[in-house]
């Protein structure tokens, strides 16, 4: 049941990523979702879960009016284009919001940004701080005082040590382990499955096990 003041809220990504943030969000009773925007052509004038796929993200700020929409938050695995998006929403001037699926554990002392996009099962230790825009796969595990920058993908089932430090940008594969105390680049990938035991340095790929550099790619572009 949704508040009578519940946030009326565009979701901007109509993929597979968006349906996850509807399917979390449709459990929230202080936000509405009113509509899917996406950039894609063919997707136009289509409908998901009954709503409209009103249009562009350059639409945003009009379309919004349009709905009574004072909410939105981007849903797509790329980490560049969920902070780009993000961005570009609030200069619309929507709030954007964060789709924390309710069977999730965060400790009161841990603290997480906005445009947040977190699965069901995760569970975020005390004292644990995540940035802005992160994406975090189901039955992750961040263990005490770990640092996770802004824009990052964690795979489902992640697992860290305590006191691990991850740098923006960065995608964790599915099912990867980091031992306690690391620390961990800007933009850097592992593999799924990676045993991760040193240290990653800024732009690295790593694979396997335990995980070992296997290339190096560009930076992301400036927002
Ligand atoms: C790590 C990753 C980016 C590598 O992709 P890539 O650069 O296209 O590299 P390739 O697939 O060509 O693989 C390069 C080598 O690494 C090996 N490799 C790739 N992924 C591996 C993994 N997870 N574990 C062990 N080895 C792996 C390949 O077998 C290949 O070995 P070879 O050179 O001996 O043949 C990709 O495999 C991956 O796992 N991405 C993460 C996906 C994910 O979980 N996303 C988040 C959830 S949606």
């Amino acid at each position: 049941m949704k508040e009578n003041m519940a946030i009326k809220t565009l979701i901007a990504g109509a993929g597979q990523n968006g349906s996850q943030v509807y399917n979390i969000l449709k459990l929230d009773p202080r936000i509405e979702v009113v509509a899917f925007l996406d950039d894609d052509p063919g997707k136009k004038d289509s409908e998901k879960y009954g709503l409209p796929v009103a249009g562009e993200v350059a639409q945003a700020a009009a379309l919004a009016e349009k709905m009574g929409a004072t909410g939105a938050i981007a849903a797509m695995g790329n980490n560049y284009l969920r902070a780009k998006i993000n961005q570009q929403l609030a200069e619309a001037g929507l709030g954007i919001v964060s789709a924390i699926h309710p069977h999730t554990f965060i400790d009161d002392t841990a603290s997480i940004g906005e445009g947040a996009i977190v699965e069901m099962g995760v569970m975020i230790h005390p004292h644990a701080r995540l940035g802005r825009n992160v994406f975090v796969g189901g039955s992750t595990v961040i263990a005490h005082d770990c640092i996770i920058g802004n824009h990052v993908l964690l795979g489902g089932g992640v697992v860290f040590g305590g006191d691990v430090q991850v740098g923006d940008y960065c995608t964790l594969g599915v099912g990867s382990i980091l031992q306690p105390h690391l620390r961990i680049g800007c933009n850097v990938i592992t593999g799924i499955g990676a045993v991760v035991v040193k240290d990653l340095p800024d732009n690295s790929v790593a694979v396997g096990v335990p995980a070992k550099v296997i290339r190096h790619q560009d930076p992301p572009p400036a927002l």
